[in-house]
């Protein structure tokens, strides 16, 4: 083995993971365009102060994660690798003036992204989205759109039981109320919570909400909830949200503990889970409304919502089911050579499936000659006949339908004599 190999956290993909990277990518493409998207695209690192100032000092992002450019200048040393993409495309809707184009203004991009996160399956320090964000638009209409598209791609590809999990963070003053409420509650208990969950008490309390430790989550079972902080306005905008989710057929589930990792968002807030056997994935995508952050990176006050898709584990997900075991091309082509032993071959071609073989049969064909010909036709490995005498002495006759040879095989070996 070579002594280089790719840093830790990140992957090659290969040749044979990109058919479905292609596939992944072309879904993202078409529904961006079919919902009135346009593509942009920004550069892989920024100055750090622009991630510091959008995604908030006290975030793990910040914190612990930004891959920081150490250049052999200062101006080189001042950049960080992008850990996403809302800041950046952001800083360029103010940077090329775009508040003067027709709003809304919808952007889409496909972007790599940098975290230094520790690595696990389905956690890459380098890891694609699908990112889309909606300027101009301060109404619900524009959060349902952009969970609508996230919902289109999400179902195009064929992943099932997916949901969307659902909150609303309010405006900053309610968070603000909501926050200091929540301190209050969990200061006396601060010795039993987690050791996360006490540095977060003074530097990003809402964070706790959803802590992964039980323990944490058993002291907040009594914990103000932020619902009750919002205003008749705060709670008319996400009540209006989930009328257009139900319209859309889009399933949803409140989860008054979603918050997100990253400071920008007020209002909306979401993100994907795919649900199997009871457990839940770990998030395939998320965003939300985050009409603060535009004013302040001084730019207009124009309302802003936006989401990512985590494709690393979209496509992860989706090789899952490819490497489930596909049919046996081959197969074979069951003749039913007596129509006494209709149920007999029936019984062969459940066991054929139940084994994943290809099968073919055709009982409607009436004479043994057409059930062979089409066997012939049909491009399976062999035909299996049923005759009287054969299945008396509990066998089938066997014949290759390439090589022409045949053989008498015992009915309780036929499976594994046509897998072999
Ligand atoms: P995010 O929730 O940090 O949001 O990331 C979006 C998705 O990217 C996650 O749900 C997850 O699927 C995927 N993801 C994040 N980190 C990793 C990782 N280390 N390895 C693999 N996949 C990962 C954002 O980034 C926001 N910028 C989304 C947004 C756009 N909000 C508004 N506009």
């Amino acid at each position: 083995m070579s002594r280089f190999q790719s840093p830790r956290g990140t992957r090659d993909l290969l040749p044979s993971d990109q058919v479905v990277w292609r596939k992944v990518r072309a879904i993202c493409e078409e529904v961006a365009t079919l919902l009135a998207y346009q593509p942009i695209s920004t550069p892989m690192f920024e100055e750090v102060g622009l991630f510091q100032r959008s995604l908030g000092q006290g975030t793990d992002i910040i914190d612990k994660e930004l891959f920081l450019v150490e250049g052999r200048t200062e101006e080189s040393s001042q950049y960080a690798l992008r850990p996403e993409g809302t800041a950046g495309i952001v800083r360029a809707y103010i940077e090329h003036g775009m508040q003067t184009w027709p709003q809304p203004v919808r952007l889409y991009s496909i972007i790599n992204n940098f975290r230094y996160e520790r690595p696990q399956k389905g956690r890459y320090r380098e890891h694609m989205q699908f990112d889309i964000e909606y300027f101009g638009d301060k109404g619900p209409f524009a959060d349902a759109w952009v969970i609508l598209t996230q919902w289109q791609v999400l179902t195009r590809l064929g992943l099932r039981n997916i949901h969307l999990d659902l909150n609303s963070l309010g405006t900053k003053e309610e968070r603000a109320a909501y926050m200091e409420a929540l301190v209050a509650h969990l200061t006396p208990l601060s010795e039993k919570l987690s050791e996360d969950s006490k540095r977060r008490l003074t530097s990003n309390p809402l964070r706790i909400l959803d802590s992964k430790d039980a323990n944490d989550q058993a002291l907040l079972g009594e914990a103000p909830q932020l619902a009750d902080f919002l205003d008749e306005e705060s709670a008319h905008h996400i009540a209006t949200v989930k009328s257009y989710l139900t319209s859309w057929q889009i399933p949803f589930q409140d989860n008054p503990r979603l918050v997100r990792g990253l400071d920008y968002y007020c209002h909306t807030c979401f993100e994907w889970v795919q649900v199997r056997e009871g457990k839940s994935s770990l998030a395939l995508g998320g965003g939300g409304r985050y009409d603060g952050l535009m004013t302040q990176l001084e730019g207009p006050d124009c309302g802003a919502v936006g989401a990512g898709l985590g494709l690393d584990r979209i496509v992860d997900l989706l090789q899952e089911q490819v490497e489930a075991p596909m049919p046996d091309p081959a197969g074979a082509y069951i003749v039913l050579a007596d129509p006494e032993l209709r149920e007999a071959a029936q019984k062969i071609i459940s066991d054929c499936l139940a084994a994943n073989l290809r099968v073919e049969a055709d009982f409607s064909k009436p004479s043994f000659g057409s059930q062979m010909k089409a066997a012939g036709r049909g491009g399976a490995k062999y035909a299996v006949i049923l005759g009287k005498t054969e299945f008396e002495h509990n066998k089938v006759v066997v014949k290759s339908l390439q090589g022409g040879d045949q053989q008498e095989v015992e009915l309780a070996n036929l499976i594994s004599v046509l897998k072999a």
